[in-house]
């Protein structure tokens, strides 16, 4: 039996696959490549020494999907595939809602008919808008979401609720990350972000090698230990690592569970500064900036839930963090692109 993974060559999924072929899992891919490299999945390849199935569909094609699940024996899906971009929902919110919402009710669809209930869903920080409480435990209430990305994953949580209510078979995990950086040791694969960064690390990364000047630090006035923004950072190996734990839990018919995968640890935009330049050797040039809209002062999770209930607890501090970030961006200064 195999995992259907959709989204595995983007940045969370690929680092997903590596994980479940070391744990021992069959793995089949779905994605379009809509913001992805089919190069990821090559390097995967070289670093499990494993072949990765791999479909180039769009889970919005319904007919391809079925034929996926014809061919394949999937018992669960992990479904990364999604557009990502807080900003570019913004601009263009039709796309969010179609691709975002329509193609998981497509694969939903698919999946019921072929009898495959079990999903692993990638939600995000994002649905505590501005938390009531830090740390932030899954009690938490979802907060005010201010932008479109944001409100498909609140909907997307809804919606599986929701199914699962209805249908008991269901077997829904959802995973709400906090802030993942870093990358696979090897350095071969990384994040790989189309045109300038909005977010952070890789912000970082591309002006240590050169393609940005500096960065802008979004304020430097919230109530925070040095004015800037504090988040929950966690290294992507670790997040993958909670889906391996996660796929385990949905096995023993987990119903609805819901876990924040976070290290528990705020770090400011300043500290991750500090903390990149000791790691790479270079220095970062930065200019502070007025607030950037929508952010809020401070972010981090309780994850002690996830280690209760999966035995998973993340493992890589904000040294290792910066350290494969760097890897993987000095390797390849221009991500997948030779
Ligand atoms: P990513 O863009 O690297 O990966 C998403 C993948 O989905 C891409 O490879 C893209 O080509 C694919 N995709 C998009 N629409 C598709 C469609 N209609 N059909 C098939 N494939 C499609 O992003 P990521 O950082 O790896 O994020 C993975 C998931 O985790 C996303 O759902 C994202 O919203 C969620 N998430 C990410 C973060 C983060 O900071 N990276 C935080 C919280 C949640
Ligand atoms: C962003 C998304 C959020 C998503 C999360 C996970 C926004 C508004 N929110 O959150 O929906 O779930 O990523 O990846 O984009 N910063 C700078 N300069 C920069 C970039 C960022 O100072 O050039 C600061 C930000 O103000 C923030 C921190 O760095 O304080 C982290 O920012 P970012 O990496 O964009 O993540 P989030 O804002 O937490």
């Amino acid at each position: 039996m195999a995992i259907l993974v959709t989204g595995g060559a983007g940045y969370i999924g690929s680092h997903t696959v590596i994980e479940l072929q070391n744990a021992g899992y069959e793995v089949v891919v779905v994605d379009n490549l809509v913001n992805s490299s089919k190069k990821s999945l090559q390097r995967v390849e070289q670093i499990t020494g494993k072949p990765v199935p791999f479909y180039q569909v769009d889970i919005l094609d319904a007919d391809a999907l079925n034929a996926i699940f014809e061919k394949e024996e999937i018992d669960s899906c992990i479904h990364f595939a999604g557009l990502k971009a807080v900003g570019e929902s913004v601009q263009k919110p039709w796309e969010y809602y179609y691709n975002n919402i329509s193609g998981t009710l497509v694969l939903l669809d698919v999946m019921r008919k072929h009898h495959v209930k079990n999903i692993i869903f990638s939600s995000s920080a994002t649905v505590y808008g501005s938390p009531a409480f830090v740390p932030i435990t899954e009690e938490c209430p979802k907060g005010e979401i201010t932008n479109p990305y944001g409100q498909t994953k609140g909907m997307l949580e809804q919606m599986l609720i929701d199914i699962q209510k209805a249908d008991p078979e269901w077997n829904v995990i959802l995973l709400r990350y906090f802030n993942p950086i870093g990358a696979h040791k090897s350095g071969m694969i990384g994040e790989n972000p189309n045109g300038t960064p909005n977010n952070l690390m890789p912000y970082i990364t591309q002006v240590a090698v050169g393609k940005l000047k500096q960065l802008g630090i979004f304020g430097n006035d919230y109530d925070t230990h040095d004015g800037t923004g504090v988040r929950d950072y966690i290294h992507v190996v670790d997040l993958a690592v909670g889906h391996v734990k996660a796929l385990k839990k949905i096995k023993e018919k987990a119903g609805l569970c819901l876990y924040n995968l976070g290290t528990g640890q705020g770090y400011s935009v300043l500290d991750i500064v500090k903390n990149f330049e000791e790691a790479s050797g270079v220095s970062i040039p930065y200019e502070m900036k007025p607030r950037r809209a929508g952010d809020i002062a401070t972010c981090y999770a309780d994850p002690s839930k996830a280690f209760k209930e999966l035995g998973w607890k993340a493992e890589r501090g904000i040294r290792e963090m910066c350290e494969d970030s760097w890897r993987w961006q000095s390797k390849n200064p221009n991500g997948y692109e030779e």
